[in-house]
């Protein structure tokens, strides 16, 4: 099939180059010139396992193109995905300006029947604005052409999107109960069926309720992290260990075991955002959602459990002290650096006096941004910052070693090298990667979020 991709950032790149690995003829639009040009020079924008590999084989087979010109761009497309971002507005509330401005974009261009489908992350009551959108645009040129728009969250999890994309849970669809929505239907049916393994995975339902979906699986999976970490943080003074907790909850297969980590709080830039965009949605239709306001203030607070730890023991001045950072990027697999909890630790530190030495297998460049924004107006902060090119370099003159993101090359150090590299053995694990006992066994003062010590 003939796609149109708008939007080339993280799932638009996804999106076009899966649906183009399986042989559809796609081209992805965005109105950025410099990252066009990095595409177009065989270069990609983001760090994503597989992405430059199923890029790289469809472009040289001619299925996927990148270009900036939008008019050429919708008109190749039967179907044409609006995968722009919907970043938070100042009250929460996704801003709405980018998916509109591409719906636009295409009423303005198209030159026969579309299907429009909305994979952005969008609040519910969205694709009927991008249908009026169109509509306008089409009624000032004069055209009458037909079009449905279709709702289609995407459920890609950063680090393994491409995997997600290929070997879908579900395939959620919302179209109308119209006439074009059928053939919108039928048309997605086709798209998605290679993706089908084993069973049809595909559910189809109203347009609102796929938008609906798309917030309601973030704001669970948000929920039950927020949850877990609350009871982790009891577990730490009552005595108990989460880790034995997690299994004894999980292996009940109404609970199940996945997404049950404690840790230093989600971050990244799905659950922040669409847990806030959600609780707006409830603002705006006179529902408090007052679970997700407690997720929400849990997860703030959580970003911040490894700085009381670490004050408990060293004493609120930390000048004089330097701490060695494991792990930067909001989770392992990414470069990503938004919202991650490593930004919140760092800064408490660096307030409080601290030296820090910071390392992150993939995220440096990405790192090196993210703090020169944050520290912008605290020069000396930034100075007692510095970015080391290996994890061993961070650990001479340490105090302690802070793990925040549980990459697997952190999971099985050399204990005995890490204890002497460290000025003193001491660990502050914010995501629980090594057995209590075994560090007490080797020597460490080991602090980890809710491991009974
Ligand atoms: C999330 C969802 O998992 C995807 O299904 C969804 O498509 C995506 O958002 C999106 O809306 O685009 P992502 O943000 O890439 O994906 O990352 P996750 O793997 O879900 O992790 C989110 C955060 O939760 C990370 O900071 C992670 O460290 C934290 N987390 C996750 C925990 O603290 N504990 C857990 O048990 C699991």
């Amino acid at each position: 099939m003939k796609i149109t991709i708008v939007g080339t950032g993280y799932v638009g790149l996804v999106t076009g180059a899966c649906l183009a690995e399986i042989g559809n003829d796609v081209l992805c639009l965005d109105v950025d010139p410099k990252k066009i040009e990095v595409l177009n020079n065989g270069g990609i924008p983001i760090h994503e396992p597989g992405l430059k590999e199923i890029i790289d084989r469809s472009r040289a087979a001619g299925r996927l193109q990148f270009s900036t010109d939008v008019e050429a761009g919708v008109a190749h497309g039967d179907v044409q995905f609006i995968a722009v971002g919907t970043p938070p507005s100042e009250d929460g509330s996704a801003d709405l300006n980018y998916v509109l401005a591409a719906a636009r974009e295409i009423g303005r261009h198209m030159n026969g029947f579309k299907i429009v489908v909305d994979k952005s992350t969008v609040p519910v009551g969205t694709a009927q604005r991008v249908h009026e959108t169109i509509r306008t645009e089409l009624a000032r040129r004069g055209a009458a052409y037909g079009f449905s728009v279709v709702s289609n969250p995407e459920f890609l999890k950063e680090g393994a999107a491409v995997e997600d994309f290929m070997r879908p849970d579900r395939i959620v669809i919302g179209v109308d109960a119209d006439e074009t929505g059928h053939r919108a239907r039928e048309a997605m049916k086709r798209l998605y069926a290679p993706f089908n393994r084993n069973h049809d995975r595909t559910l189809y339902m109203d347009v609102r309720s796929a938008e609906f979906t798309k917030y309601a699986a973030n704001a669970m999976l948000a929920t039950r992290i927020s949850f877990m970490n609350e009871l982790a943080n009891l577990a730490d003074s009552v005595g108990a260990d989460i880790e034995s907790v997690r299994r004894g909850i999980g292996s009940d297969p109404r609970i199940g075991y996945h997404f049950l980590y404690a840790g230093t709080g989600y971050g990244g830039s799905c659950f922040p955002k669409d847990v806030r965009a959600l609780i707006q949605t409830g603002a705006e239709n006179g529902h408090a959602l007052r679970i997700l306001d407690a997720v929400e203030a849990v997860n703030d607070a959580q970003k911040h459990v490894l700085i009381h730890k670490i004050v408990e023991r060293f004493g609120e001045d930390l000048n004089g002290h330097t701490f060695a950072v494991w792990g930067l990027a909001f989770k392992p697999n990414t470069d990503d650096m938004r919202e991650a909890p490593s930004r919140t630790l760092i800064r408490g530190l660096l307030e409080r006096g601290a030296r820090v030495k910071a390392y992150d297998p993939v995220s440096m460049d990405a790192a090196r941004v993210a703090f020169a924004a944050d520290l912008d107006a605290s020069p000396d902060e930034r100075a007692r910052l510095t970015f080391v090119r290996t994890e061993g370099e961070a650990l001479p003159n340490a105090d302690a070693l802070l793990i925040v993101t549980e990459w697997k090359a952190f999971k099985s150090p050399d204990f005995a090298a890490l204890r002497t590299a460290l000025k003193t053995p001491i660990v502050f694990d914010g995501r629980n990667l090594y057995e209590p006992a075994t560090m007490l066994e080797q020597g460490f003062e080991y602090y980890a979020i809710g491991r009974a010590l």
